[in-house]
């Protein structure tokens, strides 16, 4: 993209956030991907290497051993050790600054909690918070020994599970209601790095357009939305155009 065009479209971006009294960030893996996580779908998605089955609540229960293997896998050894990054950075100092009212994510990474953010609707629930199967007792992440699968709980000894939605699942109540009151106040909605595959979360962003709510959207690549509800597509890493835009807003450019 010619640079001009792309720093015109930032100007502008900068402008509707900065006017804009109540704005949401809907995020996907794509904000992650500079942190090392890689996204679900796609060539090197985390779904052609690893059998999403193991996400199946049904294999879950009947496999705990297996399932959890990879769960640890993916989820503990490897995201737990990712750090937020530029994008995560400039969007919490974009709340700080009251440029932006909340942030829906579909991530259970806790990157945005780790980069100081406030105001996180965490849609599919977060890796950092473990659940018993039986009693609904909650364990941090860092409490639960994982060397030994599965992990049991310690007033009844049934299997723990990853406080993050399985596949068939459904949302969890709080964050869904709370993300559809903040996409029906929202006067502007940012898109970033989600393919828009997976609902309900892929509906949000239609709520706040029905309503009047300008679209921007940050991918490396076009998407479902992209044609249809984005007002300005800003095509690249989130990880370069957010501080960008953060610049911008605060007048540093
Ligand atoms: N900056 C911005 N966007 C990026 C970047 C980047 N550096 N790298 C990749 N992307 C984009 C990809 O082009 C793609 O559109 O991020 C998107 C990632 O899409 P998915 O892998 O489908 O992830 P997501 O949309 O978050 O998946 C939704 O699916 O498996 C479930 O529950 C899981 O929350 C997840 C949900």
């Amino acid at each position: 993209m010619q640079t001009n065009f792309l720093t015109s479209r930032l100007r502008d971006v900068a402008e509707m956030i900065h006017k804009s009294d109540y704005t949401v960030a809907i995020t996907g893996a794509g904000i992650s991907a500079e942190s090392g996580i890689p996204p679900f779908r796609g060539e090197n998605g985390l779904w052609s290497k690893y059998d999403p089955i193991v996400l199946e609540l049904n294999y879950f229960y009947q496999n705990p051993v297996e399932a959890w293997e990879v769960i640890r896998e993916i989820f503990y050894d490897f995201f737990g050790k990712a750090k937020p990054n530029a994008a995560h950075y400039s969007l919490t100092h974009l709340q700080e600054s009251g440029f932006l009212q909340e942030i829906v994510t579909q991530n259970i990474d806790n990157l945005h909690h780790a980069s100081g953010g406030s105001n996180i609707i965490e849609f599919h629930g977060s890796s950092v918070k473990l659940i018993c199967t039986k009693c609904g007792e909650i364990y941090d992440k860092d409490k639960v020994n994982l060397d030994e699968l599965p992990p049991r709980c310690d007033k009844d000894q049934a299997v723990l599970k990853p406080d993050f939605i399985f596949f068939g699942e459904g949302i969890p109540q709080e964050a869904y209601q709370k993300s559809i009151e903040a996409f029906n106040k929202a006067k502007l909605v940012i898109i970033i790095g989600t393919t828009g595959e997976v609902a309900p979360a892929s509906s949000l962003p239609y709520i706040a357009k029905k309503n009047g709510a300008k679209i921007i959207e940050i991918n490396t690549e076009s998407t479902s939305f992209t044609n249809s509800i984005t007002d300005i597509f800003l095509k690249g890493k989130a990880g370069d155009v957010l501080p960008e835009i953060e610049k911008l807003i605060t007048g540093k450019l």
